[in-house]
């Protein structure tokens, strides 16, 4: 054979063979999915809303025997219906979600004067914060700076954190990994109010777990108990993961979400590292199965009947939507990596099929595994921010 036609050959061997490498899936954003997200909550609102008028009227999840099982507006998830109602409006411009984003958004108004633990972030950012995005209003803008007091009353000086749950047996000062998700309120007060307060609460918080809530494989504890006297740490735990020493996959989204919202309102860098270093916790985990779908743990058996958790995935591709337009041409890695989360959201094996799942979007999301509570099931905080991931998309394509 002559040179020249080896060098053919080679050329078309390689070609041949990166032809047939993987190549990363781009999610474009596709109008049927909303238009299935649509027909799927006109179905959940048309149940929902026969019993508007009782304690528990908020869709959180589907209940072991059928049909679903409703919450009322302490619960830690109340916000997240009016949230994803919300989304569905900015999505589609159609004003019937405005109307029932509102109406659900205004029955959560007593929640501004909760203290009985740091939940108050995500039941009145969910709500309230994202009506302000549309509806600019003294009201809501009152109601976001009540609650980030009835918040900052969990705040303890000598430790600079925000106490999570009350004291318990086990603990008496937790602090979870979600708490970084409540932040976002106190940000948002202070610009409202032009109070500091809140923000250096916040700045103090963010710190403080950023110094110990994290491993030196970036990974997160769930539970980290204080001293609420000098801030030493006493224990760490978990309360939902696998092993104190294991990485609960929601826990790790949490701190994702949490950190790229931190950078954002501060522009410190330090926290936009910490997201990346999770970010990479997550993408690089051989323990991530192959649709980047993850186990309910990363410690979880790799093994198909481990259950997944969908509400781990869309947190953090929302929050991956984000930090991808923080970043330069690295963003791109991670707009493809949420592009993967999203793509596989959307397929059948996750997307509930048109009339099923009480008419929740997502299936195959855990609560609680260890507690043997909402185990593969729907959950309105996955639906929540699965639409807020697409909204994102929206906006970056945009
Ligand atoms: N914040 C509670 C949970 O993620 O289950």
């Amino acid at each position: 054979m002559k040179k020249t036609d080896v060098l053919i050959l080679l050329f078309f061997i390689s070609v041949i063979i990166s032809s047939c490498k993987e190549k990363p899936i781009t999610f474009n954003y596709d109008e049927t999915i909303i238009e299935d997200a649509e027909a799927q909550y006109a179905l959940l609102s048309h149940s929902v809303y026969s019993g508007f008028k009782s304690k528990n009227f908020i869709p959180r999840t589907i209940k072991d025997i059928g049909g679903i099982s409703y919450v009322n507006i302490y619960d830690w998830t109340s916000g997240f219906y009016a949230g994803s109602l919300w989304y569905l409006n900015f999505l589609t411009e159609n004003p019937k979600w405005e109307q029932l984003a509102l109406k659900y958004t205004k029955r959560l108004d007593s929640i501004q004067y909760w203290i009985g633990n740091h939940d108050i972030g995500f039941m009145i950012e969910c709500s309230y914060g994202n009506a302000l995005k549309k509806l600019p209003s003294k009201a809501f803008d009152s109601v976001i700076v009540q609650s980030a007091k009835s918040l900052s009353t969990r705040f303890r000086p000598n430790a600079g954190i925000i106490q999570s749950w009350n004291a318990s047996q086990k603990w008496n000062c937790p602090v979870i990994i979600d708490n970084m998700m409540n932040l976002e309120l106190l940000f948002h007060a202070t610009k409202i109010s032009g109070d500091s307060t809140y923000y250096n609460l916040a700045v103090s918080h963010a710190d403080k777990t950023l110094e110990n809530h994290f491993r030196v494989d970036n990974s997160s504890y769930h539970v980290l108990n204080y001293d609420i006297n000098n801030g030493n740490v006493l224990i760490k735990n978990t309360h939902q993961g696998l092993a104190d020493d294991s990485a609960w996959s929601r826990g790790q989204s949490w701190g994702l979400y949490g950190f790229t919202v931190c950078y954002r309102e501060t522009k410190d860098k330090r926290y936009l590292e910490q997201a990346l270093k999770i970010a990479e916790f997550i993408k690089t985990h051989p323990n991530l199965p192959k649709d980047n779908i993850p186990y309910w743990d990363y410690n979880a058996p790799n093994q198909s009947d481990t259950p997944r958790d969908a509400s781990a995935a869309a947190i953090a591709a929302s929050a991956l939507y984000e930090l991808s337009g923080f970043l330069k041409s690295q963003g791109n890695e991670y707009k493809t990596f949420a592009d993967e989360i999203m793509f596989n959201l959307c397929s059948p094996s996750y997307f509930a099929d048109n009339g099923t799942n009480a008419g929740f979007l997502l299936k195959h999301s855990v609560g609680s595994l260890p507690h043997g509570v909402e185990v593969d099931v729907p959950l309105n905080y996955a639906d929540y921010y699965f639409l807020e991931a697409l909204y994102r998309l929206k906006q970056l394509n945009e």
